[in-house]
C-alpha cells in the first residue's frame, strides 16, 4: 500500500505517536510536513528520520489554540506541497493545562482542552480542503475511552474536547464525501512513548501492569509504529470506503467490560510477569497534576 507521492501534514508529531504516525507515513513514500509546539530540534530529528527512509518534508511550529497559527499552518503547507493529501491531526495540549475535575476546572482550562480538539480539527479542516484534491485522507486521533466514559474525572474537558472532534469526524465525513475524501478518527489505547513518558514512573508501571493482566486483550500497550500502521492503511487507496468512523486500535482494550469481576467474565486478570508493583501513596489523579 504505497503512499508514494502523496502530501501529508501530521500535527504534534514532534515526538510520541505523532511521530510514529509521521515515520509509518514517509515509510510509505508519503512527504510529510511535521509539526512542533516547543521542541523544535525534536521535530527537526523526525524530519532526519523521515530523510532516512527515502523520503522528505518540512517542519513547522503551531499553536493548534491559535486560529491564526492553524491559518499559517496551512498557508505553508500550500507553499510547501502545492496540494495535501493527508492531514493528521493529532497535536494534543499538555496535560496540566486542562487537567482538572469536574467541579473545579477553570474555564481557561475547559477552554485549551475544546480549542485544541474541536476547534483546531474545525479549523484545520476547513483549510486543508482548500488544497485537498479528490481522494484525500482525513485522520482525528481521539481518545474515545474519555469521551465516551465519565469515570477519569479529571479528564473531563479533554474527554468533552475529544467527543466534539469525534462528532465533528461524522459531519465532515458527510460534507466531503462527494469528493473521495473519507474522514475518520482514530482511537489509540494507552500507548508506550508517549505522554505516558511524562507521568511518574509508579505511574507508568501501573498502566502497564494493569493493561498486561488482560484489561489489553492483547497484553500490552501500542506503540506509536502500531498506532501508525493503522493511520498508513486508512490512508491507503484500498481504505476509500470507509467515512466518519472511530477506528479503535487498542490491542482490544474497548471490548473490556468494567461491570463484572474478570473471573465472572471467563477470565482472569493475570500478572504479565512476576514483579509486583506497589500503590504508590497518592492517588493516580493526584499524580499527574
Ligand atoms: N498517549 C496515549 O496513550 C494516547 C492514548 C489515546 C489517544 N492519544 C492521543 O494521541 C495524540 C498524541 O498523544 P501523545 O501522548 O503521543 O502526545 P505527546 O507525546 O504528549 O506529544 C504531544 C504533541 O503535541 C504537540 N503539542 C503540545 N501542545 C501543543 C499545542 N498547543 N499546539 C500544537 N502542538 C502541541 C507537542 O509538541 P512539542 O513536542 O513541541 O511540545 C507534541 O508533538 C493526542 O491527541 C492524544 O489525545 C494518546
Amino acid at each position: 500500500m504505497s503512499l508514494a507521492g502523496r502530501n501529508a501534514l501530521v500535527t504534534g508529531s514532534s515526538r510520541g505517536i505523532g511521530r510514529g504516525i509521521a515515520l509509518k507515513l514517509a515509510e510509505r513514500g508519503a512527504h510529510v510536513g511535521i509539526t512542533y509546539y516547543q521542541n523544535e530540534q525534536s521535530a527537526k530529528d523526525v524530519l532526519k528520520q523521515v530523510r532516512e527512509v527515502g523520503s522528505d518534508g518540512f517542519v513547522t511550529q503551531v499553536d493548534v489554540c491559535d486560529a491564526d497559527a492553524i491559518d499559517r499552518l496551512i498557508q505553508r503547507t500550500r507553499s510547501e506541497f502545492g496540494t495535501l493529501d493527508i492531514l493528521v491531526s493529532n497535536a494534543r495540549s499538555e496535560i496540566p493545562t486542562f487537567y482538572e475535575p469536574p467541579l473545579d476546572i477553570a474555564a481557561e482550562k475547559w477552554d485549551t482542552a475544546c480549542n485544541s480538539q474541536g476547534k483546531a480539527f474545525l479549523l484545520e479542516v476547513q483549510k486543508a480542503a482548500t488544497i485537498m484534491g479528490q481522494g484525500g485522507r482525513i485522520i482525528a486521533v481521539t481518545y474515545a475511552d474519555g469521551s465516551r466514559t465519565g469515570s477519569w474525572l479529571p479528564w473531563v474537558a479533554m474527554g468533552s474536547a475529544k467527543a466534539a472532534m469525534e462528532s465533528l469526524v461524522r459531519y465532515f465525513a458527510v460534507a466531503l464525501a462527494r469528493r473521495g475524501i473519507t474522514v475518520n478518527a482514530v482511537s489509540p489505547g494507552f500507548t508506550e512513548d508517549s505522554v505516558l513518558n511524562s507521568l511518574p514512573e509508579a505511574v507508568q508501571d501501573m498502566v502497564r501492569e494493569w493493561h498486561g493482566q488482560g484489561w489489553t486483550p492483547m497484553g500490552r500497550l501500542g506503540t506509536p509504529a502500531d498506532i501508525g500502521n493503522v493511520v498508513a492503511l486508512l490512508c491507503s487507496a484500498e481504505a476509500g470506503w470507509i467515512t466518519g468512523q472511530t477506528i479503535y486500535a487498542d490491542g482490544g482494550a474497548s471490548l473490556v467490560s468494567g461491570g463484572l469481576p474478570p473471573a465472572i467474565q471467563g477470565w482472569e486478570a493475570s500478572p504479565r510477569d512476576e514483579r509486583q508493583v506497589a500503590m504508590p501513596a497518592a492517588s493516580e489523579a493526584e499524580m499527574v497534576r
